[in-house]
Order: structure tokens, then sequence, then C-alpha cells
């Protein structure tokens, strides 16, 4: 009985972690990609929506971002919830605070 509750414990912990943190189980490689082929067309410098890189935001920033997904729908529509996902972890391990800030895509 008491295995069966340290189990139950252990599982729950792994969940809660890994929804506290937005960015996890993306591809950062493909995000990269992804950012330079999808966003930078009007994210470059002098861009329509204003030059965007990993650095315009903090991590916490880009968490939110991705979670309520403060942006016109329309560009995005191309983009499946793992391009999303993968954008995402590319952005946030280059945001402003992260260990490796970035300022290209
Ligand atoms: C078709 C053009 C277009 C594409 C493609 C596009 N955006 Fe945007 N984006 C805009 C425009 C225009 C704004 C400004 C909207 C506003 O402020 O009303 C904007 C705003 C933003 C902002 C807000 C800037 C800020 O300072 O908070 C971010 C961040 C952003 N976009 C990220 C992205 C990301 C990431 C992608 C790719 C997944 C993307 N955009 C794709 C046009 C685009």
């Amino acid at each position: 009985m008491k295995r069966i509750t340290t189990i139950i414990a252990l599982s729950l912990t792994v969940a809660l972690a890994s929804s506290a943190f937005g960015a996890e189980g993306g591809n950062p490689r493909k995000g990269k990609h992804l950012f330079k082929k999808t966003c930078k067309e009007c994210h470059g410098a002098g861009g329509a929506g204003g030059e965007v890189t990993p650095m315009t935001k903090t991590m916490q920033q880009w968490d939110r971002f991705f979670e309520k997904l403060e942006h016109n729908p329309e560009p995005l529509k191309g983009l499946s919830e793992q391009d999303l996902k993968d954008i995402h972890q590319f952005l946030y391990d280059h945001a402003a605070d992260s260990p490796h800030p970035e300022t290209c895509g």
C-alpha cells in the first residue's frame, strides 16, 4: 500500500513539474527554422510587425505569449500545435533572461 502511494505521489510530481513550465517538449532546432521561415517574414528588421527576436521577451513572457496566443491568429493558421511548441521552445531557450540569449532568429 505504501508503495502505491509513493508511485502516485511521484507521477503527480512529474505532471505538476511539466505543467509548471510552458516550454517543454518542443524541438528548438525545428523551432528556429520555423521561426525564420514563418515569423521573420513579418518580424525581420523593418518588418510589418516590428522586429521580433528571442530576446524581445523574457522566458516568462514567452510562456504567456504562447499560452494565451496573444497574436492575430490569421498569420499563424498554417502552423500546427507542435510547430508552435517548437517555436515556443526556441524563443524560450534564447529569451532575454535565459542562459543563452540570442538576438537573431
Ligand atoms: C503576416 C505577418 C505576421 C506573421 C507571419 C507573424 N506576425 Fe507577429 N505580429 C504581426 C503584427 C502586424 C504585429 C503587431 C500587432 C499589433 O500590435 O496589433 C505582431 C505582433 C507580434 C508580437 C508582439 C510584439 C510585442 O512587442 O509584444 C510578437 C511577440 C509576435 N508578433 C510574434 C510572432 C511570432 C512568434 C510569429 C511566428 C509564429 C509571428 N509573430 C508571425 C504580424 C505577423
